[in-house]
């Protein structure tokens, strides 16, 4: 790699932060009563020191700036520090660069507090060795000294990537290589003139200056598995949009189906006027489908090191058609050929109880064929997942499902979070 210590900024580098900042700005300006100005200058405010912004942009004495500082962060830290995202593809650069071993640190000139508290948000907090910012009192934060502050005691090439001018210029005097990104919100003309040592224009621009030649972090497979009505597709959706907010490339996926082919067999394997199927061959029938999506899907996402969350995967086929349908080991034969050794990273197994998936069941409208299937048969379903479960504790987690959705979604969010930190920073398995 190119450096062995990287420092970020946060703001504009890590995190598109401008709606909270922007609106936050607003609100202190209007609860001291003076103009509010327009987007364009708002968006300055992304970035530089604040104090100095409401000084420079607003036009406001050092004490009024001072207490525009104070309403900023009423708002600010209450929901303001919410209101953001981190860039498309910074997760799987960050896991990639400490899977090399890299010094991974933050220099911004946002509250040290705030700015913890944001990397821990989007679940990215345990991949910094050190997150420098200024205490909530000190007005200015110099780049330069956070800078320094953030450096590792030895290194041997350091850069410090940033948006903005004034992190282009606190590197250069820190005496570390300048490196400015064009996706935040500073200008290509602003990084440039202040004297960037080398310019990227993407988050991909960023990662292949960073990781040139050195190799990548893979993906993760990630399944939900569980019996019908336990509520796994909603969860997986709102785990999309986090990982989406974190920062994560995804691919986002189903069985039956998901891709052309596999959607033609999920036709008609569901179909209800299919009646006559024996149960060897829909069990053949989910195992094809799921050999085509392998091959077309899952495996050339996870070779792009993309997150990969699947709704149903071979558990599902073990349960189904192994318990259900009485099919047993046979199931497991069948699907060797079709999973071809990508085996999920993590499953999420939804429990709910017998008697809640039975009413959200009977109250959801138009069966399909399996789930047309008599009373004991999702009994069977539900026992052979939870032998599963035992069969493999470390790969299939069991998410109890009973709760309210929010508190669901933190479970599923704590697990899947660990698990990304832990294998993706793991050191690859030598042979021998
Ligand atoms: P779907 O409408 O996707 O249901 P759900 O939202 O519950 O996942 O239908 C998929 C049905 O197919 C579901 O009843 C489970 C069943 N199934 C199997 O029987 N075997 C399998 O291998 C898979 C993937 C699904």
């Amino acid at each position: 790699m190119n450096y062995d210590a990287i420092i970020f900024d946060l703001d504009g580098t890590i995190t598109e932060s401008a709606p909270g900042i922007m609106k936050s700005a607003a609100y202190a300006l209007e609860k001291m009563n003076k103009p509010v100005p327009g987007e364009d200058v708002l968006r300055k405010f992304v970035g530089p020191p604040l104090h100095k912004s409401f000084m420079d942009f607003c036009s406001l004495s050092d004490d009024e700036a001072a207490e525009a500082v104070g309403k900023y962060r009423e708002r600010h830290t209450v929901v303001g520090w919410k209101e953001a995202n981190v860039y498309t593809g910074i997760l799987p650069m960050l896991l990639s660069l400490k899977k090399n071993g890299a010094y991974i640190a933050l220099a911004s000139s946002k509250p040290q507090p705030l700015c913890v508290k944001t990397l821990e948000y989007f679940g990215i907090l345990p991949l910094f060795d050190k997150v420098v910012g200024p205490d909530y009192q000190n007005k200015s934060g110099e780049k330069e000294f956070l800078i320094r502050n953030a450096l590792p005691e030895k290194y041997q090439n350091a850069c410090m990537v940033g948006d903005r001018k004034f992190d282009i210029e606190g590197a250069k005097k820190a005496g570390v290589t300048a490196v400015g990104v064009g996706y935040g919100y500073g200008s290509r003309e602003e990084l440039t003139l202040s004297g960037c040592d080398a310019y990227c224009e993407t988050v991909e621009d960023l990662s292949s200056l960073l990781l040139e030649n050195a190799p990548r972090a893979k993906g993760l497979f990630i399944t939900f598995e569980g019996s019908d009505g336990c509520g796994k597709s909603t969860q997986l959706n709102l785990l999309k949009d986090y990982l989406i907010s974190s920062g994560a490339r995804l691919t986002v996926t189903r069985e039956p189906g998901g891709c052309e082919i596999s959607e033609r067999i999920r036709s008609l394997v569901l179909d209800v006027k299919a009646m006559g199927m024996t149960d060897a061959c829909e069990a053949l029938l989910f195992a094809a489908a799921r050999s085509q999506h392998v091959n077309d899907v899952i495996k050339p996402a996870l070779e792009k090191g993309n997150i990969v969350l699947c709704d149903r995967y071979v558990d599902s086929s073990i349960a189904y058609q192994g318990g259900g349908r009485g099919l047993g080991d046979w199931v497991r034969v069948i699907n060797e050929k079709a999973v071809d050794g990508c085996m999920p990273d993590l499953t999420l197994l939804f429990d709910l109880n017998a008697e809640e998936a039975l009413r959200r069941r009977t109250s959801a409208t138009g069966a399909d064929r399996i789930e047309s299937a008599e009373s004991g048969f999702m009994t069977d379903v539900y026992n052979a997942f939870m032998a599963l479960a035992t069969e493999e504790p470390n790969r299939i987690k069991i998410i109890d499902a009973n709760g309210k959705i929010e508190q669901i979604e933190s479970r599923v969010r704590q697990m899947v979070t660990e698990k990304i930190l832990t294998l993706s920073i793991a050191p690859e398995k030598t042979e021998g």
